[in-house]
């Protein structure tokens, strides 16, 4: 028999109460998150969102309660009304923070029951993530995902705040747009009015925002809905939010001090100092010194090892002595085993020209003193893991070789990059033999963030890249694609080899990395409609089609249309960041699978055949 509520209030959470509150008469309400049953005594774990509280039962003096406690199950909801006591000294729970005292509870009341559950909201860790998907509800009542909301609500409430102060506006813009240029697939909405037209849901508000600042708005914000349909990683969802902003007369510096600014304030929110200036690196350099253009500033670079070897040597090893040649250095994880670099190849790529060498001790063999200084070079400790990698003199591949000023080639960033992912992949793999990350899981965990500020200085290393490249060569098409988007401006002093030598164009594009996850992107725009024409022109697009595709946008910068720029980071990646968490899904209150599917509600489905009509859309599938 389940009880009314009544008129009773609640007068305390879960988490609340502690020994000062001793002697008051309290009314806790929530879920029975453990019961344990001594016969005449039964202890009631209650749960709700701030924490846990013991209540007990006594038979002999409060005999109703007691009864009711024993038909009380995990999951059911229930109210106990009843005095704070002190624990005795041995009963005291020192990991709880309620845990020095309990409620001797006079009367219960049960609200609600509760099917056995799939799997108990009291376990810290379930192994089965569709079941957790499927039960969200459930899965949202563990501590941990409460404490992922949380966070998340009080990072948007702080960059809100920040960008409130500082003069910004946010602004709503449309979600049934057309088809914005962020290069991921559309999710398409079939318009009922207009048979065979679509609406697309916006992959950016890019074009929007810039439209705001023809508008005179000055400094937009807004943390906003993105949709794009591509294949889905740990990191990417198929609807994700944006921190998105952008602003009148800025220079790349200005960006940077906002982003900074109200990432500062959103780490404080979560007790944590975030040191600002962030560092800055071009891309060439991210590249020369990591392989990759997001680096995590949390394991040590790649060195070029070339200078240890002589000519005749690289020969020998069949490397490509025009090509650098680099020391992947993993921290602790020492020497491997032959069976453990044979399961470690697959993670190498080389499909581009990049050889590995992986086998130290046999290098060593042949040319001890080589060893010995790269060995120097690398900075390597004894017990460090070392791996060489270099250009495959034997391969013949088809990328070029020219460059332009210092810049590197192609063929270059072919080993770099190779060497730089293969640096990832095994700090990944590593992790926990290492410790690279541990400074990281320790202050995302630490008890003491709640009451003072901790220093993140070691474990959020956030690193600004610019200087991108304006272009990147596609392969499949043949064409040149923008490496950003099509409104990022060209610096300017490179503006005149937009035809002749694109791949040496530098754009105004900037990166936010932070612990090897691309956070933000943004640029300075292209502002004035000439310079925008003659991009496209460059990405092989003609005048008809840029009109067709742009052609509101065309019009819009004839207008009078200011200097600007912005950026958009990810909120769901900044999140999963601060929480120590393994995947979006861990942050998104309710997530979709890799295959973008949501569990819980079962979408996507098949709609009626009177809907589909009504859309003028005769599927070509059906199942
Ligand atoms: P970009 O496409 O680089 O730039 O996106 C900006 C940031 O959004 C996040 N992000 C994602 N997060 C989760 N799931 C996804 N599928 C996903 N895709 C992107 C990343 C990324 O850095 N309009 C430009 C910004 C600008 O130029 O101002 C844009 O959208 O953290």
């Amino acid at each position: 028999m389940l009880d009314f509520l009544g008129t009773r209030q609640r007068t305390a959470t879960c988490g609340q109460l502690r020994a000062a509150d001793a002697g008051q008469t309290v009314t806790l309400m929530g879920w029975v998150n453990r019961r344990r049953d001594h016969g005449s005594l039964i202890f009631l774990d209650l749960r709700d969102r701030y924490g846990i509280t013991q209540v007990v039962l006594d038979k002999d003096l409060a005999p109703e309660g007691h009864a009711k406690a024993e038909q009380a199950r995990p999951e059911y909801v229930v109210a106990a009304i009843g005095k704070v006591r002190l624990r005795g000294a041995d009963a005291v729970n020192p990991k709880m923070p309620t845990g020095e005292i309990e409620i001797a509870v006079d009367e219960l009341l049960l609200l609600n029951d509760s099917k056995v559950p799939p799997f108990s909201p009291a376990e810290e860790a379930i192994a089965n993530e569709e079941v957790r998907l499927k039960y969200r509800y459930l899965d949202l009542r563990r501590a941990e995902m409460a404490h992922n909301l949380e966070v998340r609500h009080k990072v948007a409430l702080a960059v809100r705040q920040y960008l409130d102060a500082q003069g910004f506006y946010e602004v709503e813009t449309p979600f049934l747009t057309r088809s914005t240029p962020e290069g991921a697939r559309d999710y398409l909405v079939p318009s009922r009015v207009h048979p065979a037209h679509f609406y697309a849901l916006p992959q950016s508000p890019q074009l929007f925002k810039q439209i705001l600042m023809i508008s005179g708005l000055d400094k937009y914000f807004q943390i906003v809905r993105c949709f794009r349909d591509e294949d889905l990683r740990a990191d990417r969802q198929p609807e994700f939010t944006q921190i998105d902003l952008e602003m009148t007369f800025p220079q790349q510096e200005t960006i940077f001090g906002i982003v900074e600014g109200f990432l500062a304030a959103a780490f404080a929110a979560v007790g944590i100092t975030l040191p600002s200036p962030f560092p800055r690196i071009t891309y060439d350099e991210a590249m020369r010194r990591y392989g990759i253009d997001k680096p995590d500033l949390r394991l040590p670079g790649l060195t070029d090892i070339r200078s240890a070897f002589t000519a005749e040597q690289l020969q020998t090893l069949a490397v490509d002595p025009a090509l650098p040649v680099v020391a992947v250095r993993v921290p602790k994880v020492g020497d491997l085993s032959r069976k453990e670099r044979d399961d470690n190849r697959p993670l190498f790529e080389t499909k581009k020209g990049a050889k590995l060498l992986d086998d130290l001790r046999r290098l060593e063999r042949s040319f001890p003193e080589s060893v010995a200084k790269l060995r120097e070079l690398a900075q390597a400790q004894p017990d460090d893991l070392l791996i060489i990698v270099a250009g495959d003199a034997a391969t013949h591949i088809a990328a070029s070789d020219t460059k332009f000023e210092g810049r590197l080639s192609e063929r270059e960033i072919a080993v770099l990059s190779a060497a730089g992912n293969f640096r990832v992949e095994l700090a990944k793999k590593y992790a926990d033999r290492h410790g690279a990350f541990a400074v990281t899981d320790s202050v995302v965990r630490s008890p003491e963030r709640s009451s003072s500020q901790i220093d993140g200085s070691a474990a959020f290393r956030p690193l600004w890249v610019t200087d991108f490249p304006m272009f990147e060569h596609d392969p499949e098409t043949g064409r040149w694609a923008p490496a950003h988007h099509p409104f990022t401006s060209p610096h300017e002093e490179d503006m005149d080899r937009l035809i002749s030598d694109p791949a040496s164009v530098r754009a105004r594009y900037y990166d936010l990395a932070m612990n090897g996850l691309e956070l933000g992107s943004g640029s300075i725009r292209i502002h004035r409609q000439d310079v925008q024409q003659q991009i496209f022109r460059a990405l092989g697009m003609s005048d008809d089609e840029a009109k067709a595709r742009f052609g509101f946008f065309l019009e819009a910068l004839q207008y009078g249309t200011p200097p600007h720029g912005g950026i958009a980071l990810g909120l769901d990646r900044l999140v999963m960041i601060l929480a120590g968490a393994s995947s979006l899904r861990e942050v998104i209150a309710f997530p979709k699978t890799a295959k973008a599917i949501d569990l819980m509600v079962d979408a996507p489905t098949p709609v009626s055949d009177g809907q589909l009509k009504e859309l003028h859309i005769r599927p070509s599938v059906r199942n």
